[in-house]
């Protein structure tokens, strides 16, 4: 689907790589995209195709009143997430809820609602920001990775299950992407823009999976091999 002229909206979209999915939508000509956020007032993109609305997708209510006004929407993108596991033990039980709810009831919630929208605008694009976690745990990731496996889950049930209305489903898959989610992390790190301009060009592309950095490239190639490959610890 081409951008120039869409209609897109992008949840979490008042920072980190949310912001640079919007800038990257507005960059490619989109007419109109729908910042949705927590806060709208915290959008700081200013441009007249830009419309801050609330949306926290974790809250139905919220998710339906965006739907009630984005009746345009194309484009959607599944951005807004969190991640609360920390240290080596465990994940934390209301940690590993807060994750679920956000990272995959989240974003289900949003597809719910807004399946039809896309449907009654010729069947568009959905994008869901996953993570190489969806594929593999590190010890003090376990809560957000089964959160992210769960929403990797439902990407390609959601794939198979809208193609027939025309929709355009695609998961990003990224390591670590250098915004504040990861700031305390000491490692390499993809910006956001280029994670933004890969999924702008996918969606131009009709492709299916981003694979944006070597580690979510690597890390899929070795999920065929025998498994202390990928845990060299338990080796
Ligand atoms: N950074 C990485 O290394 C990395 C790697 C792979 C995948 N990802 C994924 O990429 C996406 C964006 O992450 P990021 O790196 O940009 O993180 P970030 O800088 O922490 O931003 C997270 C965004 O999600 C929003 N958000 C959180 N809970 C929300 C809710 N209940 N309703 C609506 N918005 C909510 C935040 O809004 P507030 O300002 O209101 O908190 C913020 O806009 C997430 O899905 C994350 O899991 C990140």
């Amino acid at each position: 689907m081409r951008i120039e002229g869409s209609v897109a909206l992008v949840t979490g979209a008042n920072r980190g790589l949310g912001r640079a999915f919007t800038r990257a939508l507005l960059d490619g000509g989109a007419a109109k995209v729908y910042a949705a956020a927590r806060k709208p007032e915290s959008v700081e993109i200013t441009d007249p195709r830009l419309v801050p609305i609330a949306l926290d997708v974790t809250d139905p209510l919220s998710v339906a009143a965006a739907a009630r006004l984005a009746t345009d929407v194309q484009i959607l993108i599944n951005n807004a997430g969190v991640t609360r596991s920390a240290g080596p033990a465990l994940p934390d039980l209301e940690d590993a809820r807060v994750e679920m709810e956000t990272n995959y009831f989240g974003p289900l919630t949003v597809t719910h609602a807004f399946a039809p929208v896309l449907a009654a605008n010729g069947g568009g694009v959905l994008v869901n920001m996953l993570s190489v976690l969806s594929w593999i745990a590190f010890g003090n990731t376990g809560g957000y990775s089964a959160s992210k496996a769960a929403a990797w889950a439902l990407t390609n049930a959601t794939r198979v299950l809208l193609h027939d209305q025309g929709t355009q489903v695609i998961g990003v898959h990224a390591g670590y992407i250098d915004t504040e989610m990861v700031a305390h992390v000491e490692a390499d790190k993809i910006s956001p823009q280029s994670v933004a301009e890969q999924t702008v060009a996918a969606i131009e592309a009709g492709e299916l999976e981003i694979l944006a950095d070597d580690l979510s490239r690597g890390v899929k190639s070795g999920l065929s091999a025998d498994l202390r490959e990928l845990y060299p610890s338990v080796a």
